[in-house]
């Protein structure tokens, strides 16, 4: 095995090709449904155009994301079977603490049942009205949480964040001179916390490198202000610096976690998504803050020692964060999502690079470039991709977005559709199947419509809003489907 110049551990192929190879073999199996297309029509309509209402019953590949769908490991189950069932003091729970300690070298750890849950209570105990939370990019529940608690959420990317098509690798860094300016603009006193989020997951899982997290920390110290670092994404970040942070080359994953963590005063989690189990947590070596956050766990999680998840979860959890550290596992993902963006680079399908953490993202608003912003086009390119394949994708766009005092839409920064690889699920015939489906819709994409609410919940709109399209193109993409494929799924 050698590492290839694009960093990935990869095998070498005689004949050249550059694909990644599974490290690991599949002993337990999920049967898939593959439906016909008439059927997903069904489906789609029921679920009124929004991936997240279907059922997994009418979806082939799931990557509507990679949050509690990675594939656990033997030794994480293995270890379930151990869990030492106590409301208090658990040895699983104890575990739990070390796991903590060598992955992320902190002292003081608060479980909680998922990551939004710690969103909650460092919101909760951090954040005033009027207070403002400068961060590289938000995500979803993040801003949701920070402003139900009368937070305002600063955006300060570098210009490069939003460029789908780009060489730069570090997409996700803060702009050090922004924050700079809002510091200035409104008092130290007023930034509740500066936020870095690993990996950022809705600019395309982009990450940031330590030299930047390290300005960021030095700011932040000068005018006395917490950093907070959202490391749900974690791995994959590390991954990458490793693979293009020139100093850290030669460092082991576990360095490089304790240097990013090392540089923060909070770090919480999704376990969801960083140890491939359920439940989350946070992480600090300042006493003070631990104290502060403390109170708040026994109040809308459970005790100290379970936080909401099961002990079982507690258990899976310890053994997933040990094998963060194991490069041959973080590095799954990534190469995955590399191959299929390059993949897809050639075919001319507009995607975002360089390829990131978390999954493929699609740049829905040049797709389907005759699609008004306002019909939102993400939103109905996961619709049709869907339709024509089975593969449920999850729109990052407007419909993730909210509306302003005046009723219209927010519109986002940008229109993507999210394909996420779960870490060890798919193999590559699955990917190659997802790309070509992709291809050929590209091809077909004049077809395709906009869409419009008929159901609109206030709050996180896009987990249970309903659609409906602003023609009937559905009908038509069926039509051209069974015409090019005859009577193929
Ligand atoms: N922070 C980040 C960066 C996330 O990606 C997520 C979840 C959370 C916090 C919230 O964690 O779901 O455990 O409550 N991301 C999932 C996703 C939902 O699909 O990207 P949670």
């Amino acid at each position: 095995m050698s590492t290839s110049s694009n960093g990935s551990p990869t095998v070498k192929f005689f004949s050249g090709e550059d694909i990644p190879l599974e490290l690991h073999k599949v002993r337990i199996v999920q049967k898939l449904n593959l439906i016909p297309i008439e059927e997903r029509h069904k489906a789609i309509v029921e679920a009124g155009f929004n991936t997240f209402l279907l059922t997994t019953k009418t979806v082939f590949l799931d990557m509507l994301t990679d949050s509690g769908t990675n594939a656990m490991s033997d030794n994480q189950v293995a270890s379930m079977l151990r869990a030492d069932d106590a409301y208090a003091g658990s040895q699983s729970y104890m575990r739990l603490e070390e796991a903590i300690r060598e992955a992320f070298n902190c002292r003081y750890f608060l479980p909680v049942h998922q990551g939004r849950a710690a969103e909650n209570i460092i919101s909760k105990t951090f954040v005033k009205a009027g207070d403002v939370i400068p961060m590289n990019y938000h995500f979803t529940t993040t801003k949701a949480h920070i402003e139900i608690n009368g937070g305002t959420i600063f955006e300060i990317y570098t210009d490069e964040a939003l460029k789908v098509k780009s060489t730069h690798p570090f997409k996700g860094n803060l702009d050090i001179g922004k924050l700079k300016d809002i510091i200035k603009k409104y008092g130290a006193d007023k930034v509740a916390y500066v936020r870095m989020e690993a990996s950022t997951n809705l600019i395309g899982g982009q990450p940031f490198s330590i030299a930047n997290m390290r300005e960021v920390r030095q700011v932040a110290r000068e005018h006395g202000i917490m950093v907070v670092l959202d490391a749900s994404l974690i791995g994959e970040n590390a991954w990458f610096i490793k693979q293009r942070e020139p100093e850290f080359r030669d460092r082991s994953i576990k360095e490089i976690l304790h240097e990013m963590i090392g540089l923060a005063d909070v770090t919480y989690f999704s376990s969801r998504k960083v140890s491939s189990t359920r439940g989350g947590g946070i992480a600090t070596n300042n006493e003070e803050i631990y104290k502060k956050l403390k109170d708040w766990i026994p109040l809308y999680e459970g005790f100290y020692t379970y936080g909401g998840m099961s002990i079982r979860e507690v258990e899976a959890m310890a053994v997933g964060l040990i094998e963060t550290l194991d490069e041959s596992i973080i590095s799954q993902s990534p190469s995955f999502i590399r191959y299929m963006v390059n993949e897809l680079d050639r075919l001319g399908i507009p995607v975002v690079t360089p390829a990131g953490g978390l999954g493929v993202h699609i740049d829905a608003g040049q797709f389907l470039s005759h699609v008004p912003q306002t019909e939102y086009p993400a939103g109905a390119l996961a619709a049709a991709y869907f339709l024509v394949s089975g593969v449920r994708g999850m729109e990052r766009g407007t419909i993730s977005s909210v509306r302003d005092a005046q009723g219209k839409d927010v519109l986002a920064d940008i229109e993507l559709l999210r394909l996420a690889m779960p870490r060890r699920v798919f193999t590559l015939s699955q990917v190659k199947y997802a790309t070509d489906r992709l291809h050929w819709l590209f091809q077909n994409r004049h077809l395709v419509g906009g869409l419009r609410f008929y159901e609109e919940p206030p709050v996180l709109r896009f987990f249970g809003g309903k659609l409906e399209p602003t023609t009937p193109w559905p009908e038509k993409l069926v039509a051209k489907f069974r015409a090019d494929f005859g009577n193929s799924l």
